[in-house]
């Protein structure tokens, strides 16, 4: 199994960002553990509803900012929130019907996470940084 930590790699520079990013990695990591110590079917399929409400919310805070600001790559950027969700809702109903092992799902969040906190919302943090007038 991965290794699900907090790495300064993941911040943004923008501070309710990166907080709801922190909340986001606890609960990847408390599913990973949950996964590993073989919880009941029905308490993970709980955690990751909770996962999936919070990363919904969590891709509208970060659009609302984005219009806040006049961000430029908005709509790419909705995109690629639109295309997870899509993607792991889908990789539940595999899970549910058995055709896909918890483990893969917790791996693919964790790396998604990974990879668009740095790429993608760090772009948005760096033109935050050098374009709020607020
Ligand atoms: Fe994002």
């Amino acid at each position: 199994m991965i290794n699900i930590d907090w790495d300064t790699n993941f911040e943004v520079g923008h501070e309710r960002i990166d907080s709801e990013h922190r909340v986001f990695l606890n609960l990847i990591r408390t599913i990973s553990t949950e996964v590993e110590a073989n919880s009941n079917k029905e308490r993970i399929l709980r955690l990751l509803a909770e996962l999936v409400k919070y990363a919904e919310f969590h891709f509208l805070s970060e659009e609302n900012e984005m219009l806040r600001v006049d961000y430029p790559g908005y709509d790419e950027h909705r995109h690629e929130h639109e295309k997870l969700l899509t993607k792991f809702t889908d990789m539940m109903a595999q899970f549910r019907s058995g055709a896909l092992p918890l483990d893969s799902i917790v791996e693919f969040v964790f790396l998604w996470f990974a990879l668009h906190t740095t790429q993608v919302d760090k772009r948005l943090g760096e033109y935050i940084q050098q374009n709020d007038k607020l």
